[in-house]
């Protein structure tokens, strides 16, 4: 191990080999920390090749258990996002795209945040659980086309471990560790075809397009390299997509959208990852075709039906695509009035993602519990105008003192008096 880190401290390129021993070592205990340390920070500084990425995520595959979705018909396609505040792209596009006849077996997290992930907002849905064992997860995609569950089993190891040990030495944010990490979940949850979604800007992870497309474009290569059709989106996250901020409030705004009802950027979002999803998928031969099927099944009903049957087959109450209503609702709608008359030049995303987080819509640490019904609805969105006094946004909550939220939200929703053009939502396709 030392001669690795050596070499990797003096900016050589590893082999496979000596990827696969460390990866191995550190997985199975004989690798100690401070070793596997110093190799994260030697990769921090000096980085990966492509194919030291490649060599770096499948060992990573292999340290533990993969799902075989072969049992299930068709090309199986899978979306990730990098993240950001108020995405709620993944409950929409799952119906959204198996209603267009692409399977969808997803598996999706919780994770720490402004809100809860994509399984903590499904379950503010009375009833709908997420555990299904692996047999029933393979039959339920091939009857309905979709489930979503949990990760289940020993999905890399190696990375869950890896990455505890990154967020104690300051070595999470290195494209090479993070392209490597996301990629290796995804292969390991068994897709044919991956189409992710990297976020740039103030509520992102990547903050810099730079950077967005840098991470981009290695995470298509390491896709690429073990034989997964992979592309990648460059997305705005300026401002928090949508309006909804929350678990329920996004459930209700992901039901919305798939009666054709949504924001306009979470719709126009949807419709490009969705296209991409069906072309990979095999089910058109353009995006443009792609795009008249995501409208026709929005017209028709049909996907926000199959959403229905989702939440059927989950054990859910799927009334709630009627009436959402049966939601969880908060005990206090409390507006945040503009302090200033002017135009929306700014929304600082992540700020505005702690206010709703402050009312109980997100975890700050794994022992945290949600609160699924509170959250925040934005009034305005970048480009708007606004008069003093107007409302900025409704803060959902159960708790009638939020002075804290309101606070960051009037100073993180900047008005000024110049004009300001909305941001341009897709920046950019990577394929
Ligand atoms: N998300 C991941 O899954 N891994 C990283 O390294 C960073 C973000
Ligand atoms: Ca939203």
């Amino acid at each position: 191990m030392v001669d690795i880190i050596e070499k990797k401290r003096d900016g050589e390129t590893l082999t496979k080999d000596e990827i696969t021993f460390f990866i191995d070592g550190y997985t199975n205990g004989s690798i100690p920390d401070y070793q596997a340390s110093a190799f994260l920070m030697a990769v921090y500084f000096k980085g990966m090749t492509a194919e030291e990425q490649g060599h770096l995520t499948l060992a990573m595959v292999e340290s533990g258990d993969q799902i075989d979705l072969s049992a299930i018909e068709g090309v199986k396609v899978d979306k990730h996002s990098t993240g950001g505040v108020g995405d709620t792209t993944t409950l929409i596009l799952v119906p959204l795209v198996a209603a267009c006849g692409v399977p969808v077996a997803k598996m999706s997290g919780r994770g720490l945040g402004h809100t809860g992930g994509t399984l903590d907002k499904l379950e503010s849905i009375e009833g709908f659980h997420i555990e299904l064992t692996e047999e029933q997860f393979v039959k339920q995609v091939n009857d309905l086309k979709l489930a979503v569950i949990g990760q289940s089993g020993n999905l890399t190891p190696a990375d869950k471990k890896l990455y505890s040990l990154r967020d104690v030495t300051a070595t999470v944010n290195s494209i090479p560790l993070i392209a490597s990490s996301i990629m290796s979940k995804k292969i390991a949850a068994g897709a044919d075809a991956i189409v992710l979604d990297v976020k740039t800007g103030d509520g992102a992870f990547m903050k810099t397009q730079e950077d967005a497309e840098a991470l981009a474009h290695s995470m298509v290569s390491i896709g690429h390299q073990v034989g997964r059709d992979t592309m990648a989106v460059i997305s705005d996250m300026s401002q928090p997509l949508g309006f909804a901020i929350g678990n329920a409030l996004e459930i209700k705004e992901a039901i919305d959208t798939l009666k054709g009802q949504g924001p306009e950027d979470l719709t126009e979002l949807c419709f490009v990852l969705g296209s991409k999803m069906i072309v990979a998928g095999k089910k058109a031969d353009s995006l443009e075709e792609a795009r008249k099927m995501l409208e026709a099944v929005i017209a028709d009903g049909s996907a926000l039906e199959l959403f229905g049957k989702l939440i059927e087959a989950q054990g859910g109450d799927a009334r709630i695509i009627h009436d959402t209503s049966l939601l969880p609702t908060a005990k206090y709608e409390i507006e945040v009035p503009a302090l200033v008359t002017g135009t929306i030049s700014k929304m600082e995303a992540d700020e505005i993602g702690v206010a709703a987080m402050l009312l109980g819509a997100g975890r700050a640490t794994k022992e945290d519990e949600i609160d699924l019904a509170v959250g925040i609805i934005l009034e305005k969105k970048i480009g708007d105008t606004v008069t003093a006094g107007e409302p900025l946004a409704i803060i959902h909550s159960n708790n009638e003192n939020v002075a804290k939220s309101i606070e960051l939200i009037q100073k993180h929703i900047h008005v000024s008096d110049n004009i300001q053009e909305k941001p341009e939502l897709i920046k950019k396709m990577i394929t």
